[in-house]
């Protein structure tokens, strides 16, 4: 089987955008790759570093999304990236090659620093942000990388560093990493826009039933649709893009035409989806309801991953390390 890995980082529950546009997919991955999957709680703490208190909470919690989502410890490992300084160590070293040109022309860096404009990320461990994400990739010979768009130049600046290594060495030792772009489109939040806990347009997995039916009823639809007897297009609507995830054919044929011809109000339209949206996630609820009481458990499995990878990343570095000459042991 060929290898994956995937990362995360911990910012928060998780909420659709993020459930449909990556872990449905490493769910599926499991069965067809040897996975590695991990949360990234150094790359949090590059933008999150002057008020780090919440990270370790966002961890745990992310780790309860992750296993109660279907992530499957028989089948992948998961991981903490902090549980294993391999990453760190790589980072170095790679860093001692790294033009700073490269890292200053990905696209990422200057846009965050925008987007994020109320944090001081004039820093090093920010600018240094994609090669970390490169060590985590090179550690584990990952030949598949699923990522959305906005992670296509961290792929390619690693593609790069692999070739720079090769030919700066004359040891080939790495793979050079191809993206796995997710099948899932980006996911619209209620009020169309990029869903993002930090535009509080977010639905979360772990909602209930309740708040999945009052955010329903917040939800975007066609602004044609003014009066009941107004016929809309779905195409426009976020309720209808909402229904393109959790429901069945049979209820987008209803949802389609009702709404083309003004048959259905949206009303109706909301309550179906956010009934399928209940259902859809009710096994996920339920499983994390039980992770909740049990704390424990998931520490020896975040443990026990980390030592899995731990194998791997070490095995790696150790042929870093004698390529570069400093190898002791
Ligand atoms: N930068 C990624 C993101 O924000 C997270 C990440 C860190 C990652 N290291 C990785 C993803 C390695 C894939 C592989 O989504
Ligand atoms: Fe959207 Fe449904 Fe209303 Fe049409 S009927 S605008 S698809 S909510």
């Amino acid at each position: 089987m060929e290898r994956v890995l995937a990362g995360i980082r911990p910012t928060g529950k998780l909420h659709w955008g993020n459930y449909f546009g990556a872990i449905q997919n490493w769910i599926k991955l499991q069965d067809q790759y040897e996975c590695f999957f991990f949360i990234a709680d150094w790359h949090s703490l590059t933008t999150e570093y002057a008020d780090s208190s919440k990270i370790r909470g966002w961890t745990i919690e992310l780790v309860k999304d992750l296993f109660a989502a279907g992530v499957d410890p028989e089948k992948a490992t998961l991981f903490l990236q902090s549980q294993v300084p391999e990453h760190a160590e790589l980072h170095l070293l790679l860093s001692m090659m790294t033009p700073l040109g490269w890292l200053e022309r990905v696209p990422t860096y200057k846009d965050m620093q925008q987007e994020l404009a109320s944090k001081e990320l004039n820093t090093y461990g920010f600018l240094g942000y994609p090669l970390l994400q490169s060590a985590d990739i090179l550690l584990y010979n990952a030949k598949k990388v699923p990522v959305g768009e906005d992670q296509l130049p961290h792929l390619e600046m690693t593609r790069e560093i692999v070739r720079r290594f090769h030919f700066l060495t004359g040891k080939s030792i790495f793979v050079e990493p191809q993206p796995l772009l997710t099948p899932t489109p980006r996911v619209p939040g209620m009020d169309r826009r990029k869903m993002s806990k930090s535009f509080g347009n977010a639905i979360y997995m772990d909602d209930s039933p309740e708040e999945i039916t009052a955010k329903a009823m917040q939800t975007l639809t066609d602004p044609a649709r003014k009066l009941r007897s107004d016929p809309g297009n779905p195409e426009v609507c976020t309720v209808y893009d909402f229904h393109k995830l959790v429901s069945d054919k049979k209820t987008l044929e209803w949802a389609d035409q009702g709404c083309r011809t003004a048959g259905i109000g949206c009303v109706d339209c909301k309550k179906a989806m956010a009934k399928n949206a209940i259902e859809f996630f009710k096994e996920f609820r339920e499983k994390r309801a039980a992770w909740d009481k049990n704390d424990k458990q998931l520490f020896e499995m975040i443990a026990e991953g980390s030592k899995r990878a731990q194998k791997v990343a070490s095995a790696t570095l150790q042929k870093v390390r004698e390529a570069m000459g400093i190898q002791w042991n």
